[in-house]
């Protein structure tokens, strides 16, 4: 394959799609759709997200996750993504997220955070480290709890049937849905050694 070099960029790709809950001052949820979240650490287990642009001032989830020291992140599938897009190009310093869309919430079962009651899969998470970086801020939030759908019959690690959550998947502008599974860790070595 041959290949040619283009300027470094943000492109990065593909990328989950959760929406980070949080109180505001006032005691209404805020939620605020991040891509650029993954895992830090198994023990414990600690996911991050990064805020770009957080030292702007602009991103009021940046704010409050600093304030209040705690975050929860729901998985958007596809069936919430008009509400998950409008919690990314709408400001939580400008406009009441949870009134102009109705959105279902609930509160978290371990931490004080919003949860989304549409998404089948909820972290509830409490700050133990921000990293400045460039422009952004890495917040890092171990896993007190994880909320899960009624429905899904093994929640163990590896068991899940992630395509039937339908997560929705980012890649610079636009959303997709997951295929299906194609493959499993280690069966690569099952057939070297036929
Ligand atoms: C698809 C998409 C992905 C986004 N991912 C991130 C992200 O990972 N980190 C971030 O800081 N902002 C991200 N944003 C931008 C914020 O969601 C946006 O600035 C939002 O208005 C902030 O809301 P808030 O003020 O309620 O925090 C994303 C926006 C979109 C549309």
């Amino acid at each position: 394959m041959t290949k040619r070099s283009i300027a470094p960029q943000r492109g990065f790709f593909p990328q989950p799609v959760y929406l980070i809950g949080c109180f505001k001052e006032d005691g209404r949820p805020n939620f605020t759709l991040k891509t650029w979240i993954t895992c830090a650490s198994t023990k414990p287990p600690i996911i991050m997200f990064t805020a770009g642009d957080a030292h702007q001032g602009t991103k009021k989830t940046a704010k409050r996750v600093l304030e209040t020291g705690v975050f929860s992140a729901s998985l958007a599938t596809i069936s919430m993504i008009e509400l998950a897009d409008y919690c990314g190009i709408t400001s939580g310093y400008q406009t009441d997220k949870c009134a102009d869309t109705g959105m279902a919430w609930s509160r978290g079962a371990v931490l004080d955070v919003p949860v989304l009651d549409d998404s089948p899969w909820v972290y509830e998470c409490a700050v133990v480290k921000t990293l400045d970086i460039g422009n952004g801020t890495v917040y890092f939030g171990e896993i007190k709890n994880i909320l899960v759908d009624d429905g899904i019959p093994d929640a163990t690690r590896g068991k899940v049937d992630v395509s039937s959550l339908s997560p929705a998947i980012y890649a610079p502008m636009k959303y997709f849905s997951l295929g299906p599974q194609v493959y499993a860790v280690g069966d690569s070595l099952l057939l070297s050694l036929r």
